[in-house]
Protein backbone atom coordinates (compact mmCIF):
# COMPACT_ATOMS: atom_id res chain seq x y z
CA UNK A 1 0.00 0.00 0.00
CA UNK A 2 1.39 3.15 -0.98
CA UNK A 3 2.55 6.01 1.86
CA UNK A 4 3.38 9.49 1.82
CA UNK A 5 7.39 10.20 3.28
CA UNK A 6 7.55 13.96 4.22
CA UNK A 7 10.87 15.63 5.64
CA UNK A 8 9.24 18.56 7.59
CA UNK A 9 10.38 21.90 8.32
CA UNK A 10 10.25 23.57 4.77
CA UNK A 11 8.14 27.08 5.37
CA UNK A 12 5.74 26.72 2.05
CA UNK A 13 5.52 29.36 -0.14
CA UNK A 14 4.20 29.61 -3.41
CA UNK A 15 0.33 29.37 -4.92
CA UNK A 16 -2.48 26.08 -4.67
CA UNK A 17 -4.92 25.82 -7.18
CA UNK A 18 -8.18 24.93 -5.07
CA UNK A 19 -10.01 22.20 -6.82
CA UNK A 20 -14.08 21.55 -6.92
CA UNK A 21 -15.11 20.19 -3.64
CA UNK A 22 -15.71 16.58 -3.16
CA UNK A 23 -18.58 17.52 -1.33
CA UNK A 24 -20.26 19.62 -3.61
CA UNK A 25 -19.56 17.25 -6.61
CA UNK A 26 -20.97 14.26 -5.26
CA UNK A 27 -24.56 15.54 -4.58
CA UNK A 28 -24.28 16.69 -7.68
CA UNK A 29 -23.81 13.81 -9.59
CA UNK A 30 -26.51 11.49 -8.15
CA UNK A 31 -28.72 14.66 -9.08
CA UNK A 32 -28.32 13.89 -12.09
CA UNK A 33 -30.19 10.60 -11.89
CA UNK A 34 -33.47 13.22 -12.12
CA UNK A 35 -33.69 14.07 -15.55
CA UNK A 36 -32.95 11.77 -18.68
CA UNK A 37 -30.87 14.82 -20.53
CA UNK A 38 -27.29 14.91 -20.34
CA UNK A 39 -26.08 17.09 -16.97
CA UNK A 40 -22.45 18.70 -17.67
CA UNK A 41 -20.74 19.05 -14.20
CA UNK A 42 -17.15 20.72 -14.31
CA UNK A 43 -14.88 21.90 -12.05
CA UNK A 44 -15.03 18.23 -10.61
CA UNK A 45 -11.67 17.03 -8.93
CA UNK A 46 -10.10 13.90 -10.13
CA UNK A 47 -10.56 12.17 -6.60
CA UNK A 48 -11.18 8.27 -5.97
CA UNK A 49 -14.77 9.63 -4.59
CA UNK A 50 -15.74 10.98 -7.68
CA UNK A 51 -14.88 7.67 -9.39
CA UNK A 52 -16.75 5.45 -6.65
CA UNK A 53 -20.07 7.46 -7.71
CA UNK A 54 -19.58 6.80 -11.35
CA UNK A 55 -18.94 3.59 -11.11
CA UNK A 56 -22.38 3.43 -8.80
CA UNK A 57 -24.50 5.80 -11.29
CA UNK A 58 -23.24 3.35 -13.92
CA UNK A 59 -25.58 0.21 -12.23
CA UNK A 60 -28.55 2.56 -13.02
CA UNK A 61 -27.92 2.61 -16.62
CA UNK A 62 -26.36 6.38 -16.07
CA UNK A 63 -23.33 7.03 -18.75
CA UNK A 64 -20.88 8.76 -17.15
CA UNK A 65 -18.33 10.51 -19.50
CA UNK A 66 -15.23 12.56 -18.28
CA UNK A 67 -14.48 14.47 -20.81
CA UNK A 68 -11.07 15.35 -18.90
CA UNK A 69 -10.04 18.94 -17.69
CA UNK A 70 -12.26 18.48 -14.51
CA UNK A 71 -15.34 18.01 -16.88
CA UNK A 72 -18.20 15.17 -16.65
CA UNK A 73 -21.35 14.66 -19.17
CA UNK A 74 -24.01 12.59 -17.22
CA UNK A 75 -26.86 10.81 -18.89
CA UNK A 76 -29.47 8.51 -17.50
CA UNK A 77 -31.60 8.45 -20.93
CA UNK A 78 -33.37 5.21 -19.20
CA UNK A 79 -32.65 3.77 -15.76
CA UNK A 80 -31.62 0.67 -16.20
CA UNK A 81 -31.33 -0.41 -12.88
CA UNK A 82 -32.37 0.83 -9.20
CA UNK A 83 -30.40 -1.06 -6.77
CA UNK A 84 -26.90 0.44 -5.06
CA UNK A 85 -25.12 -2.53 -4.21
CA UNK A 86 -22.92 -2.94 -0.69
CA UNK A 87 -19.47 -3.32 -2.74
CA UNK A 88 -19.98 0.05 -3.63
CA UNK A 89 -21.92 1.91 -0.88
CA UNK A 90 -19.70 0.02 1.93
CA UNK A 91 -16.68 1.94 0.17
CA UNK A 92 -18.28 5.24 -0.02
CA UNK A 93 -21.17 6.51 2.62
CA UNK A 94 -22.59 9.50 0.35
CA UNK A 95 -23.34 6.40 -2.29
CA UNK A 96 -26.57 6.96 -0.01
CA UNK A 97 -27.22 10.04 -2.01
CA UNK A 98 -28.87 8.02 -5.21
CA UNK A 99 -31.80 7.40 -2.26
CA UNK A 100 -33.74 9.93 -3.23
CA UNK A 101 -33.57 10.91 -7.03
CA UNK A 102 -34.23 7.29 -8.05
CA UNK A 103 -37.27 7.20 -5.83
CA UNK A 104 -38.84 10.39 -7.06
CA UNK A 105 -37.74 9.48 -10.72
CA UNK A 106 -38.73 5.12 -10.34
CA UNK A 107 -40.64 5.33 -7.70
CA UNK A 108 -38.60 2.26 -6.50
CA UNK A 109 -34.93 2.13 -5.05
CA UNK A 110 -32.74 -0.33 -3.37
CA UNK A 111 -30.11 1.02 -1.38
CA UNK A 112 -27.66 -0.90 0.76
CA UNK A 113 -27.81 0.52 4.24
CA UNK A 114 -24.39 2.39 4.53
CA UNK A 115 -22.42 0.82 7.88
CA UNK A 116 -21.06 3.06 10.67
CA UNK A 117 -17.58 4.51 9.93
CA UNK A 118 -14.40 4.85 11.47
CA UNK A 119 -16.09 8.52 12.83
CA UNK A 120 -19.26 7.71 14.20
CA UNK A 121 -22.26 5.27 13.54
CA UNK A 122 -23.51 7.68 11.17
CA UNK A 123 -27.24 6.14 10.58
CA UNK A 124 -29.52 7.73 7.93
CA UNK A 125 -32.65 7.66 10.14
CA UNK A 126 -33.51 11.45 9.12
CA UNK A 127 -33.34 10.52 5.34
CA UNK A 128 -35.48 7.96 5.81
CA UNK A 129 -38.29 9.15 7.90
CA UNK A 130 -38.14 12.57 5.71
CA UNK A 131 -38.76 10.52 2.20
CA UNK A 132 -41.74 8.50 4.53
CA UNK A 133 -43.34 11.77 5.25
CA UNK A 134 -43.32 12.02 1.17
CA UNK A 135 -45.36 9.04 1.09
CA UNK A 136 -42.36 6.55 0.33
CA UNK A 137 -43.06 3.16 2.07
CA UNK A 138 -39.67 1.85 3.29
CA UNK A 139 -38.46 -1.42 4.81
CA UNK A 140 -35.25 -2.27 6.02
CA UNK A 141 -34.38 -5.70 5.46
CA UNK A 142 -30.98 -8.23 4.72
CA UNK A 143 -28.97 -4.98 5.18
CA UNK A 144 -30.77 -3.05 2.70
CA UNK A 145 -33.20 0.08 1.95
CA UNK A 146 -35.93 -1.09 0.05
CA UNK A 147 -38.49 2.42 -0.77
CA UNK A 148 -41.22 2.24 -2.95
CA UNK A 149 -43.46 5.06 -3.66
CA UNK A 150 -46.42 3.78 -6.12
CA UNK A 151 -48.51 6.39 -6.67
CA UNK A 152 -45.16 8.77 -6.49
CA UNK A 153 -43.58 11.41 -3.70
CA UNK A 154 -45.76 14.02 -2.77
CA UNK A 155 -44.76 17.46 -1.28
CA UNK A 156 -44.69 17.60 2.46
CA UNK A 157 -43.45 19.59 5.40
CA UNK A 158 -40.85 18.21 7.00
CA UNK A 159 -39.24 19.34 10.26
CA UNK A 160 -35.71 17.54 10.23
CA UNK A 161 -34.92 16.71 13.89
CA UNK A 162 -30.59 17.41 13.70
CA UNK A 163 -29.21 19.79 11.33
CA UNK A 164 -27.77 16.82 8.63
CA UNK A 165 -26.34 17.64 5.12
CA UNK A 166 -27.25 14.48 3.63
CA UNK A 167 -30.54 14.12 4.60
CA UNK A 168 -31.14 17.52 3.44
CA UNK A 169 -29.74 16.51 0.31
CA UNK A 170 -31.66 13.84 -0.76
CA UNK A 171 -34.84 15.11 -0.08
CA UNK A 172 -34.38 18.38 -2.22
CA UNK A 173 -33.81 15.92 -4.65
CA UNK A 174 -36.76 13.43 -3.98
CA UNK A 175 -39.01 17.20 -3.44
CA UNK A 176 -37.48 18.38 -6.75
CA UNK A 177 -39.69 15.75 -8.73
CA UNK A 178 -42.68 15.01 -6.60
CA UNK A 179 -45.79 16.40 -6.47
CA UNK A 180 -46.76 19.49 -5.19
CA UNK A 181 -44.85 21.57 -2.28
CA UNK A 182 -42.07 20.24 0.34
CA UNK A 183 -40.55 22.83 2.97
CA UNK A 184 -37.94 21.70 4.71
CA UNK A 185 -37.65 23.04 8.20
CA UNK A 186 -33.85 22.90 9.81
CA UNK A 187 -32.34 22.35 6.73
CA UNK A 188 -28.61 22.48 6.72
CA UNK A 189 -27.20 25.56 5.16
CA UNK A 190 -23.57 24.52 4.14
CA UNK A 191 -22.50 25.86 1.23
CA UNK A 192 -22.88 22.44 -1.03
CA UNK A 193 -26.39 22.58 -0.14
CA UNK A 194 -26.62 25.96 -1.92
CA UNK A 195 -24.32 24.30 -5.02
CA UNK A 196 -27.06 21.49 -5.21
CA UNK A 197 -29.79 24.04 -5.25
CA UNK A 198 -28.52 25.73 -7.61
CA UNK A 199 -27.96 22.39 -10.33
CA UNK A 200 -31.56 21.43 -9.53
CA UNK A 201 -32.79 25.32 -10.22
CA UNK A 202 -31.39 25.11 -13.42
CA UNK A 203 -32.35 21.88 -14.24
CA UNK A 204 -35.87 23.19 -13.64
CA UNK A 205 -37.05 22.88 -10.08
CA UNK A 206 -38.34 25.98 -8.07
CA UNK A 207 -36.72 26.24 -4.92
CA UNK A 208 -36.65 29.58 -2.79
CA UNK A 209 -34.68 29.96 0.69
CA UNK A 210 -31.32 29.13 -0.62
CA UNK A 211 -29.24 29.60 2.59
CA UNK A 212 -31.30 30.00 5.39
CA UNK A 213 -32.88 26.59 7.03
CA UNK A 214 -36.28 26.73 5.99
CA UNK A 215 -36.11 25.44 2.21
CA UNK A 216 -39.62 25.65 0.14
CA UNK A 217 -39.71 23.00 -3.74
CA UNK A 218 -41.98 23.22 -5.77
CA UNK A 219 -42.15 19.55 -7.63
CA UNK A 220 -41.79 19.62 -11.31
CA UNK A 221 -43.25 16.60 -13.66
CA UNK A 222 -39.73 16.63 -15.59
CA UNK A 223 -36.44 18.39 -15.13
CA UNK A 224 -33.74 19.34 -17.99
CA UNK A 225 -30.27 18.68 -18.80
CA UNK A 226 -27.62 21.62 -17.79
CA UNK A 227 -23.89 22.40 -17.53
CA UNK A 228 -23.28 23.44 -13.85
CA UNK A 229 -19.83 24.43 -12.60
CA UNK A 230 -18.77 23.02 -9.01
CA UNK A 231 -18.08 25.09 -6.26
CA UNK A 232 -14.22 25.45 -5.10
CA UNK A 233 -13.63 23.34 -1.97
CA UNK A 234 -13.82 25.10 1.15
CA UNK A 235 -12.61 22.24 3.25
CA UNK A 236 -9.26 22.17 1.05
CA UNK A 237 -8.74 25.59 1.32
CA UNK A 238 -8.67 25.24 5.02
CA UNK A 239 -6.55 22.84 4.86
CA UNK A 240 -3.59 24.52 2.38
CA UNK A 241 -4.19 27.79 4.98
CA UNK A 242 -3.47 25.85 7.65
CA UNK A 243 -0.23 24.17 5.93
CA UNK A 244 0.69 27.98 5.50
CA UNK A 245 0.68 28.90 9.04
CA UNK A 246 1.84 25.92 10.41
CA UNK A 247 5.06 25.82 8.16
CA UNK A 248 5.07 29.85 9.14
CA UNK A 249 4.66 30.32 5.39
CA UNK A 250 2.93 32.04 2.92
CA UNK A 251 0.58 30.81 0.32
CA UNK A 252 -1.46 31.92 -2.48
CA UNK A 253 -4.79 29.66 -2.47
CA UNK A 254 -5.82 30.22 -5.96
CA UNK A 255 -9.85 30.17 -6.87
CA UNK A 256 -10.58 30.09 -3.28
CA UNK A 257 -14.56 31.63 -2.15
CA UNK A 258 -14.14 34.04 0.41
CA UNK A 259 -17.87 33.87 1.79
CA UNK A 260 -18.10 30.38 2.30
CA UNK A 261 -14.53 29.46 3.97
CA UNK A 262 -15.11 32.54 6.14
CA UNK A 263 -16.20 30.05 9.42
CA UNK A 264 -13.05 27.78 8.01
CA UNK A 265 -10.67 30.31 8.62
CA UNK A 266 -11.77 32.22 11.68
CA UNK A 267 -9.71 30.01 13.86
CA UNK A 268 -6.43 30.78 11.62
CA UNK A 269 -6.29 34.65 12.16
CA UNK A 270 -7.13 34.40 15.74
CA UNK A 271 -3.75 32.23 16.04
CA UNK A 272 -2.15 34.84 14.78
CA UNK A 273 -1.76 33.94 10.85
CA UNK A 274 -2.63 36.95 7.95
CA UNK A 275 -5.39 35.78 5.86
CA UNK A 276 -5.67 38.21 2.86
CA UNK A 277 -8.98 37.88 0.45
CA UNK A 278 -8.04 39.03 -2.65
CA UNK A 279 -9.91 39.43 -5.87
CA UNK A 280 -8.33 35.90 -7.24
CA UNK A 281 -7.84 34.02 -3.91
CA UNK A 282 -6.95 34.03 -0.34
CA UNK A 283 -3.60 34.73 0.64
CA UNK A 284 -2.88 33.44 3.83
CA UNK A 285 0.81 33.39 5.67
CA UNK A 286 2.54 33.49 8.99
CA UNK A 287 6.00 35.59 9.85
CA UNK A 288 8.26 34.36 12.68
CA UNK A 289 5.60 35.10 15.07
CA UNK A 290 4.49 31.86 17.69
CA UNK A 291 0.85 30.44 16.94
CA UNK A 292 -1.34 31.68 19.97
CA UNK A 293 -3.97 28.80 21.14
CA UNK A 294 -7.68 29.11 20.21
CA UNK A 295 -10.92 27.62 21.24
CA UNK A 296 -12.71 26.08 18.45
CA UNK A 297 -15.95 23.97 18.65
CA UNK A 298 -17.39 22.53 15.34
CA UNK A 299 -20.79 22.88 14.09
CA UNK A 300 -23.17 22.93 11.49
CA UNK A 301 -22.34 25.90 8.68
CA UNK A 302 -22.12 28.85 9.32
CA UNK A 303 -19.79 27.09 11.92
CA UNK A 304 -16.71 25.71 12.15
CA UNK A 305 -16.67 22.77 9.97
CA UNK A 306 -15.88 19.57 11.53
CA UNK A 307 -13.94 18.58 8.49
CA UNK A 308 -11.46 21.63 9.48
CA UNK A 309 -11.41 20.25 13.22
CA UNK A 310 -8.07 17.39 12.64
CA UNK A 311 -6.53 19.94 10.52
CA UNK A 312 -7.03 22.89 13.16
CA UNK A 313 -5.61 20.20 15.61
CA UNK A 314 -2.29 19.75 14.10
CA UNK A 315 -1.80 24.01 14.21
CA UNK A 316 -2.68 23.68 17.63
CA UNK A 317 -0.40 21.26 18.61
CA UNK A 318 2.50 23.60 18.00
CA UNK A 319 0.50 26.71 19.80
CA UNK A 320 2.15 28.73 22.45
CA UNK A 321 -0.84 28.19 24.70
CA UNK A 322 -3.81 25.62 25.13
CA UNK A 323 -6.98 25.27 22.87
CA UNK A 324 -10.16 22.75 23.36
CA UNK A 325 -11.54 21.60 20.76
CA UNK A 326 -14.35 20.11 20.72
CA UNK A 327 -16.58 17.93 18.43
CA UNK A 328 -20.09 18.41 18.09
CA UNK A 329 -20.89 16.34 15.21
CA UNK A 330 -19.29 13.50 15.00
CA UNK A 331 -19.15 11.17 18.36
CA UNK A 332 -15.75 9.89 17.60
CA UNK A 333 -13.54 12.08 15.32
CA UNK A 334 -10.71 12.16 17.38
CA UNK A 335 -8.75 9.09 15.72
CA UNK A 336 -5.76 11.52 15.05
CA UNK A 337 -4.99 12.49 18.55
CA UNK A 338 -3.05 9.36 19.66
CA UNK A 339 -1.42 9.65 16.34
CA UNK A 340 -0.47 13.46 16.57
CA UNK A 341 0.84 12.26 20.27
CA UNK A 342 3.01 9.82 18.52
CA UNK A 343 4.65 12.81 16.98
CA UNK A 344 5.15 14.33 20.21
CA UNK A 345 1.76 16.33 20.48
CA UNK A 346 0.25 17.28 24.43
CA UNK A 347 -3.36 16.14 23.67
CA UNK A 348 -5.49 14.90 26.16
CA UNK A 349 -9.52 13.89 25.45
CA UNK A 350 -12.46 14.26 28.01
CA UNK A 351 -15.96 13.39 25.87
CA UNK A 352 -16.12 15.62 23.13
CA UNK A 353 -13.32 17.76 24.09
CA UNK A 354 -10.06 17.95 23.06
CA UNK A 355 -7.19 19.99 25.43
CA UNK A 356 -4.13 20.53 23.34
CA UNK A 357 -1.27 22.16 25.10
CA UNK A 358 1.11 23.28 23.07
CA UNK A 359 4.72 21.93 22.42
CA UNK A 360 7.21 23.63 21.09
CA UNK A 361 8.13 21.30 18.45
CA UNK A 362 6.57 17.92 16.65
CA UNK A 363 8.84 15.15 15.90
CA UNK A 364 8.40 13.11 12.75
CA UNK A 365 7.28 9.46 13.01
CA UNK A 366 5.18 6.72 11.25
CA UNK A 367 1.29 7.44 11.46
CA UNK A 368 -1.75 6.03 10.02
CA UNK A 369 -5.19 6.85 10.31
CA UNK A 370 -8.88 5.79 9.25
CA UNK A 371 -10.08 8.98 7.71
CA UNK A 372 -9.76 11.20 5.03
CA UNK A 373 -9.10 14.06 7.54
CA UNK A 374 -7.07 12.81 10.29
CA UNK A 375 -4.78 11.73 7.13
CA UNK A 376 -4.41 14.69 6.37
CA UNK A 377 -3.91 16.42 9.51
CA UNK A 378 -0.98 14.30 10.23
CA UNK A 379 0.41 15.35 6.82
CA UNK A 380 0.26 18.88 8.07
CA UNK A 381 2.00 18.32 11.11
CA UNK A 382 4.73 16.32 9.13
CA UNK A 383 5.17 19.42 7.03
CA UNK A 384 6.40 21.28 10.02
CA UNK A 385 7.74 18.23 12.11
CA UNK A 386 11.43 17.75 12.36
CA UNK A 387 12.73 14.99 10.61
CA UNK A 388 10.71 12.26 8.85
CA UNK A 389 7.15 11.48 8.80
CA UNK A 390 5.28 8.43 7.15
CA UNK A 391 1.51 8.17 6.46
CA UNK A 392 0.48 5.02 5.95
CA UNK A 393 -3.30 4.00 4.58
CA UNK A 394 -2.55 6.60 1.94
CA UNK A 395 -6.18 5.95 -0.25
CA UNK A 396 -7.91 7.59 2.38
CA UNK A 397 -6.09 10.78 1.07
CA UNK A 398 -6.79 10.07 -2.40
CA UNK A 399 -10.65 10.15 -1.63
CA UNK A 400 -10.54 13.72 -1.34
CA UNK A 401 -7.26 15.60 -1.53
CA UNK A 402 -6.27 15.83 -5.43
CA UNK A 403 -2.79 15.86 -6.41
CA UNK A 404 -2.08 16.43 -2.63
CA UNK A 405 1.57 15.85 -3.00
CA UNK A 406 2.06 17.71 -6.30
CA UNK A 407 0.24 20.61 -4.68
CA UNK A 408 2.62 20.85 -1.82
CA UNK A 409 5.67 19.92 -3.44
CA UNK A 410 5.41 23.30 -6.01
CA UNK A 411 5.10 25.15 -2.80
CA UNK A 412 8.17 23.75 -1.35
CA UNK A 413 7.27 20.69 0.64
CA UNK A 414 9.52 17.70 0.84
CA UNK A 415 6.99 15.14 0.17
CA UNK A 416 7.09 11.93 -2.01
CA UNK A 417 4.96 9.25 -2.58
CA UNK A 418 6.07 5.64 -1.37
CA UNK A 419 5.20 2.65 -3.74
CA UNK A 420 4.45 0.24 -1.55
C1 LIG B 1 -21.47 15.32 5.16
O1 LIG B 1 -21.71 14.02 5.69
C2 LIG B 1 -20.09 15.29 4.57
N1 LIG B 1 -20.04 14.31 3.51
C3 LIG B 1 -19.07 15.00 5.64
O2 LIG B 1 -17.79 15.08 5.05
C4 LIG B 1 -19.20 16.05 6.75
O3 LIG B 1 -18.32 15.73 7.80
C5 LIG B 1 -20.63 16.12 7.27
O4 LIG B 1 -21.55 16.32 6.16
C6 LIG B 1 -20.87 17.21 8.29
O5 LIG B 1 -20.56 18.45 7.73
C7 LIG B 1 -20.48 14.61 2.30
O6 LIG B 1 -20.94 15.71 2.03
C8 LIG B 1 -20.36 13.58 1.24
P1 LIG B 1 -24.61 14.74 8.28
P2 LIG B 1 -23.19 13.57 6.11
O7 LIG B 1 -25.78 13.96 7.80
O8 LIG B 1 -24.15 14.19 5.19
C9 LIG B 1 -26.19 12.56 12.25
C10 LIG B 1 -15.50 14.48 4.76
O9 LIG B 1 -14.45 14.27 5.43
N2 LIG B 1 -27.23 11.94 11.39
O10 LIG B 1 -24.66 16.23 8.23
O11 LIG B 1 -23.16 12.11 6.25
C11 LIG B 1 -24.81 12.05 11.90
O12 LIG B 1 -24.53 10.81 12.50
C12 LIG B 1 -16.80 14.14 5.35
O13 LIG B 1 -15.49 14.95 3.62
C13 LIG B 1 -28.22 11.18 11.97
O14 LIG B 1 -28.25 11.00 13.20
O15 LIG B 1 -23.27 14.24 7.55
C14 LIG B 1 -23.95 13.17 12.41
O16 LIG B 1 -23.74 13.02 13.78
C15 LIG B 1 -16.90 13.05 6.30
N3 LIG B 1 -29.16 10.59 11.15
C16 LIG B 1 -24.79 14.41 12.13
O17 LIG B 1 -26.14 13.95 11.99
C17 LIG B 1 -29.15 10.79 9.81
O18 LIG B 1 -30.04 10.24 9.12
C18 LIG B 1 -24.43 15.20 10.88
O19 LIG B 1 -24.29 14.30 9.77
C19 LIG B 1 -28.15 11.59 9.23
C20 LIG B 1 -27.20 12.17 10.05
Amino acid sequence: MDSILIRGGNPLRGRIDISGAKNAALPLMAATLLTDETVTLSNVPRLMDIQTMAQLLAEFGCSAEDRGDGVWDLTTADVTGTLAPYDVVRKMRASVLVLGPLLARCREATVSLPGGCAIGTRPVNLHIQGLKEMGAEIEIEGGYIHATAPGGLKGATIAIPTVSVGATENLLMAAALASGDTVLENAAREPEIGDLIDLLTAMGATISGRGTDTLKITGAAKLHGTAHRVIADRIETGTYAVAAAITGGDIMLAGANHEIVEAALAPLRQSGASVDLLDDGIRVRRDGAGILGVDVMTEPYPGFPTDMQAQIMALMAMSHGAAMITETIFENRFMHVPELGRMGADITVHGASALVRGVRRLKGAPVMATDLRASVSLVLAGLAAEGETQVNRVYHLDRGYERLEEKLGACGADIERVKG
